[in-house]
């Protein structure tokens, strides 16, 4: 298939850098669309573990063109590092290319994204604080600074002159912060601009170019489907479109060019931040399946919440998105749990069962997910890697997932390694 889009289908951290990786070993081209460093995506190959942020998980292959789209937003002084830690691992990046058009976070943005939380107190959103509400707040606002702007310095310090004055104007007189010199910030963003300018070209020039010649394109979701700002559990959401519609927008290409989409899920639900999570186990379980699967967040450490695999959610996502297939990954995290539930519906306060995820919270609240037991598994699945070697009682989990979510699962991940997969189509 030329073109695939693989996107998150839950609250992130699916393991979507994982099944990137291992896609991208058929891919000339990887493609971000949105989102910036508040995504970490871990590729793990022979033992060794890489955690990206901004650059595309296709980028430990050196032949393979990796690509960022105007949607994102980049940190240059995070993206610098991320690009050294690679260099250092020997990864070369001499494929890796940004679009003009990306917004760039400027540091008054993360400290506005710390102060408006601090602001908000218990109704914090729990977000990342890496600026990324505040500068797609600009970009929206037309005020932003693109990468085009920070690689041309008399441009640049215009804007970002114009730009930090007013930011200090709010950081002191709004929230009661300490103004930052905007006369420093230009002189250091002017040297990483330097250092960026070999990067920049046009995505969306080069994404056709690619596509007409029939090459292998793989566009790289971060976030998931319930982060999403219109289609996630708003206000508890990023402030971009990570569902797969987003990728045409954040990238500059045409849906005809789309030819799969693939949904990356955990066989069970964790979530980073604050916001509602109808399956959350607040109990031994919940702990458990924490430790076992290593969850915490590859971007800020935090814990993750875990609970149980929500079939409304996913409904929701293989709707959203148009998904083709679901890529199922952590399977092994379940061994040794006992039964398993999976939530096929939610019931509201007055006795009614719903199917579909409600738009608003305020439809959430109070909602009990109706659970479904399915027969747990004790053994080690780790080292599977067919279907029919999979324990009876994970292919029944399997099928019952597919069932409950209308939509096939034609990748099961059963360890963190690019080797630890089944693919089914
Ligand atoms: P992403 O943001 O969707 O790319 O996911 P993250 O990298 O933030 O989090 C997924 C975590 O699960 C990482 O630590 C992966 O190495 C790990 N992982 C991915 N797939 C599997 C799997 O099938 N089994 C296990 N045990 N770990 C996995
Ligand atoms: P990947 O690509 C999980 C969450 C944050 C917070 C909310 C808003 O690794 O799956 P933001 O900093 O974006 O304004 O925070 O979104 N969040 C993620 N959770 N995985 C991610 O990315 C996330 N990116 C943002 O925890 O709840
Ligand atoms: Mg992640």
């Amino acid at each position: 298939m030329p073109s695939s889009i693989v996107i998150g289908t839950q609250w992130g951290d699916e393991g979507k850098g994982k099944v990137i990786d291992i896609l991208a070993s058929q891919a000339e081209v990887v493609v971000r669309s949105q989102g910036g460093n508040n995504a970490g995506h871990t590729v793990v190959n022979n033992g060794v573990t890489y955690k990206l942020h901004v650059i595309p998980s296709g980028i430990l292959y050196p032949d393979t063109l990796c690509l960022i789209g105007a949607g994102v937003v980049i940190d240059p002084k995070s993206f610098l590092q991320e690009l050294k830690t690679l260099t250092d691992k020997n990864i070369s990046t001499k494929n890796l290319k940004i679009d003009p058009r990306t917004h760039v976070v400027m540091p008054w943005h993360i400290v506005l994204d710390g102060l408006s939380e601090e602001f908000r107190g218990s109704s914090d959103i729990g977000t990342t604080k890496r600026g990324i509400g505040p500068s797609y707040m600009d970009k929206y606002e037309r005020s932003g600074i693109r990468m085009y702007d920070l690689i041309h310095p008399e441009i640049f310090k215009e804007k970002a002159a114009a730009s930090g004055r007013l930011k200090n104007e709010i950081i002191t007189k709004v929230y009661g912060g300490e103004a930052l010199n905007i006369d420093e910030i230009i002189t250091e963003y002017i040297e990483y601009g330097k250092q960026l300018a070999p990067f920049v070209d046009d995505v969306s020039v080069l994404c056709y170019e690619a596509h007409k010649a029939g090459k292998t394109i793989m566009f790289e979701g971060a976030q998931a489907t319930l982060l999403d700002i219109d289609f996630g559990t708003y206000p508890y959401v990023t402030s971009s479109h990570p569902v797969s519609g987003g990728v045409c927008v954040g990238t500059g290409v045409g849906p005809k060019m789309i030819d799969r989409i693939i949904g990356v899920a955990k066989a069970y639900t964790t979530r980073v931040g604050k916001g509602p999570f109808p399956t959350e186990l607040n109990d031994e379980i919940g702990e458990k399946i924490r430790n076992v699967g290593g969850e915490f967040g590859t971007t800020t450490g935090r814990p993750r919440r875990t609970g149980w695999f929500d079939a409304v959610i996913l409904r929701h996502s293989v709707r959203v998105n148009g998904l083709d297939g679901i890529a199922l990954n952590k399977l092994d995290t379940l061994s040794g749990l006992g039964d398993l539930k999976v939530c096929t519906a939610y019931r509201k306060p007055d006795g009614t069962v719903i199917e579909h995820f409600p738009a608003a919270l305020e439809d959430l609240d109070g909602c009990e997910p109706i659970y479904e037991t399915v027969k747990g598994f004790d053994e080690d699945i780790s080292g599977c890697r067919t279907f029919d070697e999979l324990p009876e009682a994970c292919k029944a989990y399997i099928k019952r997932v597919e069932e409950l979510c209308e939509c096939p699962v034609t990748m099961i991940g059963v360890g963190p390694d690019r080797a630890q997969i089944i693919i089914r189509d």
